[in-house]
């Protein structure tokens, strides 16, 4: 990263690093993934896919949803060798998984994600989940005899409290697990807890995390502020304060275990119930791809760690974790505030609000 400019207080106000890498996103399929793929496409280089669209359950089914992205990309603008680079495809873990999955995973550069099941608290998708990690260790020790990466979404399906979900899923089953094999490599998705913080400390360099810019933000009170906040809501919730800090502070020190992943999740605003933010039950999800990188560089900021550490964060540790080359492009920032979109358009008839709808954001790209 280097400092271009600064204004007469000594504040950045202009600065160059290598393109950014996104570990953690959803688009969806059809004329929704082709409405929302680009947010992300401009400004991230690659991009984890997650496979709880339809869901995506074998790597055959990846390979075409993989394509579907590429020809979107392609179809607005992108150059051919932008669009193969970006999609880095995931496949959803499920009690049918089998060795010839994980091997054909293993040869296509493929992980798993790992949901738990859950109806009644759960995310998009995830009545197709696992009860528990213990239900697919089978799988879990091929994975970690093939070396294929297990992304996990950390919480337990039965707990009565689901600010509780993600500490539970730590000590009873990711803890345990990762004890019995340790070779194993496991992406921590989207922490939101201190105690998921601290597994992900103690453990050996193969268990690592992502981080969203809404978990660096917001703590459980952001989805009270004002009255209901329903473009916040997402799972894992953000949970207390000191769980807030605790994230922030392993992030800001430099540690190279965790890196971007903004966990996008586009949902229409209105619609039928269980399938649009503003619906008598609204889902979880937050449309964060319009101001994910806005919302890591005011974070890192206001840590007073906008310097090395953040191009680290965003642009080399995903990738040396995954043993990617690193991006070889840059990208320029600079303060020059601007106010987010209150919606886009999704797909044929649909809207979706992004997450800070209509507020004022410090940074812009200016480069891409
Ligand atoms: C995601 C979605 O809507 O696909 N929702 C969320 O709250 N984060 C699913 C997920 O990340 O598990
Ligand atoms: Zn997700």
């Amino acid at each position: 990263m280097e400092i271009l400019e600064r204004d007469s207080t000594g504040r950045i106000t202009k600065f160059i690093m290598r393109r950014p890498d996104n570990w953690h996103g959803h688009f969806r399929r059809d004329t929704r993934m082709e409405a929302v793929v680009m947010h992300s496409a401009y400004y991230y280089a690659r991009m984890t896919v997650m496979p709880n669209t339809g869901p995506i359950r074998t790597p055959a089914e990846a390979l075409i949803y993989r394509q579907e992205i590429v020809d979107a990309l392609i179809a607005q603008g992108f150059s051919r060798e932008q669009a193969e680079r970006f999609p880095r495809m995931t496949v959803y873990l499920h009690q049918g998984t089998t060795e010839e999955d994980i091997r054909l995973a293993k040869e296509h550069d493929m992980d798993f994600k790992f949901y738990p099941k859950n109806d009644k608290l759960g995310t998009t998708g995830s009545q197709a989940g696992v009860p528990t990690l213990f239900h697919v260790e089978r799988a879990v020790a091929y994975m970690e005899q093939y070396g294929v990466r297990l992304l996990v979404h950390g919480e337990t399906a039965t707990h009565p409290d689901v600010l509780d979900l993600e500490r539970r899923f730590v000590e009873e089953q990711m803890a345990p697990l990762a004890d019995k094999y340790p070779n194993l490599h496991v992406v921590g998705e989207h922490l939101s807890t201190m105690e998921f913080v601290q597994f992900i400390l103690d453990t050996s360099s193969n268990v690592t995390a992502t981080v969203t810019p809404q978990h660096l933000w917001y703590s459980v009170n952001s989805l009270f502020e004002g009255g209901l906040r329903p473009h916040r809501y997402c799972l894992p919730l953000y949970k207390h304060r000191e769980d807030q800090e605790a994230i922030i502070a392993a992030v800001m020190i430099g540690n190279k275990k965790f890196c971007a992943g903004d966990d996008t999740a586009p949902h229409p605003k209105d619609g039928p119930t269980g399938q649009a933010k503003l619906a008598d039950c609204g889902c979880a999800g937050a449309f964060v791809a319009p101001v994910s990188l806005a919302m890591y560089i005011a974070a890192f900021e206001k840590a007073g760690a906008l310097d090395q550490r953040f191009e680290d964060f965003m642009s080399v540790n995903g990738a040396v974790i995954r043993n990617v080359p690193l991006n070889e492009d840059t990208i320029t920032f600079e303060r020059r505030p601007w106010v987010v979109q209150n919606e886009y358009h999704f797909g044929d008839n649909d809207v979706v609000v992004p997450l800070c709808a209509g507020e004022t954001m410090e940074w812009r790209v200016t480069n891409c």
